[in-house]
């Protein structure tokens, strides 16, 4: 089916980052006569059914929510002309959405920064067991600085320390997930044994930054391990990626850009002991689709003259840095800026694309708040396929600039074009594991081995 030598005869996957009122930062202005909805979607649970429904009777692989644990942004001159200072909270939503799907992948955001592993390995097996094995974690390590403050710190965690926490975090959490075989409760009712207390084993993690007992209080996830997600692109960030993630965010801006990170990841994975096609690689993709390519580009321009001044000028700013840009001049080109604690992949993407492109701040931040590929549905699935086909993406994280018209253009247009071209067909497996190809780690009592016959406490 594709010519991606990585998977060959894999339709390609599509995880869709969830949001009801489209992710441009202007969207939620969009007229409905422009294919905008309605203002006061963010909240709209009705809305996030319908569009769940709609992503899983068009075979997208999965719905993807991404979170902070604060605000999505410092600045109320900015915050108040967003969506981003009110959102659900991702496991709960996705849990009621599990109750209205049977197929589509449900992938929440989690921090290691400003969590505990137990209460991230038991949130995470319930949502595997409520969606019947279609749960997956984004496992990030928080890159806004308010969130510190939320969780009583003063500040955030530095950027090395906090991937070294994100390590030890993930290895706990996936110990406790271990800590229960699959065939740890027969709930038996001939024999009396609704737990076979061989079937459990503590975990008794210390680390530096984590520490837990174990064992876990609910029964193995249907997975095994709900699907791992990361997005790590700084050194550290894809070296930790390299080790955890199955399924890997990219942000790259090109296809020469793809193939270096792609090269990177290659030899981190090396180094990690694993091989390349242990890992899917899903780069994002902002698709605005119309009939021809200057009706798209007039919406693209539509939505982006929505976006107000102070909008363009902290979007940077909160992705770059601790630089107070309100004094800054639009029309000038991006000033020398310190190192960032944020994600620090980002902010140099952004400042190359300034400095490569001799942007302004204001094009800069047009270009970064509005993103996305133009086109009619032949150019956004000629896109697809040439990332696709070399070999720099195994899926792609769709983003809807706006609801509900980009996801019914990209659902009605572009994905029969991509099948008619034999790059995409709907595909579920029986759990999200099985649908993106990835193996189930299995554990039976058995491979407990001598642990099985050690004391376990209550
Ligand atoms: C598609 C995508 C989605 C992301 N979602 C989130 C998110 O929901 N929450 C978050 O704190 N960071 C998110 N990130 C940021 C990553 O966690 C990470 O900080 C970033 O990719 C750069 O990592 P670095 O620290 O290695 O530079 C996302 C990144 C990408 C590419």
């Amino acid at each position: 089916m594709s010519l991606n030598p990585r998977t060959p005869n894999r339709s390609l996957d599509f995880g869709v980052l969830f949001g009801t009122s489209g992710n441009h930062l202007a969207g939620w202005r969009l007229p409905a006569s422009s294919g905008g909805g309605n203002a006061g979607a963010e909240l709209d649970v009705s809305e996030a059914v319908r569009l769940a429904k709609q992503y899983e009777r068009a075979g997208l692989t999965a719905i993807f929510v991404a979170d902070v644990v604060s605000v999505w942004g410092e600045h109320l001159d900015s915050l108040s002309r967003t969506t981003r200072a009110s959102y659900f909270e991702p496991i709960t939503l996705l849990s009621a959405l599990a109750s209205v799907t049977e197929r589509i992948g449900l992938v929440a955001t989690a921090t290691t920064s400003y969590n505990e592993p137990y209460t991230i390995a038991r949130k995470f097996a319930s949502l595997d067991h409520i969606s019947g094995g279609r749960a997956g974690w984004n496992v990030v390590t928080s890159v806004v600085p308010l969130e510190a403050a939320n969780f009583g710190r003063d500040a955030h965690y530095g950027h090395e320390e906090r991937y070294a926490r994100a390590a030890e975090f993930v290895a706990a959490v996936t110990g406790l997930w271990d800590s229960v075989a699959d065939d740890a409760f027969p709930r038996d009712k001939g024999s009396d044994i609704y737990l076979d207390r061989v079937g459990r084993r503590p975990l008794n993690y210390r680390g530096e930054h984590v520490a837990t007992a174990g064992p876990l209080n609910i029964s193995r996830p249907p997975q095994g391990h709900p699907v791992i997600f990361q997005a790590g692109a700084s050194e550290t960030g894809r070296a930790f990626a390299a080790r955890v993630g199955e399924v890997i965010f990219a942000a790259p801006r090109s296809v020469a850009e793809a193939r270096a990170y792609r090269t990177a990841l290659d030899a981190a994975l090396g180094a990690a002991g694993r091989a390349p096609g242990d890992v899917r690689v899903w780069p994002g993709v902002s698709p605005i689709v119309a009939s021809t390519h200057a009706e798209a580009e007039r919406r693209r321009d539509e939505l982006n003259d929505l976006l107000h001044e102070d909008v363009l000028r902290r979007v940077i700013q909160d992705n770059v840095g601790d630089v107070d840009f309100s004094g800054f001049d639009l029309d000038a080109p991006l000033p020398e800026l310190p190192e960032s604690n944020r994600s620090r992949s980002r902010a140099a993407s952004i400042i190359a694309l300034a400095r490569d492109e001799g942007l302004t701040l204001r094009e800069l931040a047009v270009r970064w708040a509005g993103g996305g590929i133009v086109g009619t549905p032949e150019e956004i699935a000629d896109h697809i396929e040439q990332w696709f086909d070399v070999g720099v993406a195994d899926g792609f994280n769709l983003s809807f600039p706006y609801l509900p018209g980009a996801a019914d253009a990209f659902v009605e247009q572009v994905l029969p074009e991509l099948q008619r071209r034999g790059l995409w067909r709907p595909h579920y497996g029986a759990t999200l594991r099985e649908t993106i190809g990835l193996p189930r780690p299995d554990l039976t009592i058995a491979d407990f081995g001598a642990e099985a016959n050690a004391t376990v406490p209550a």
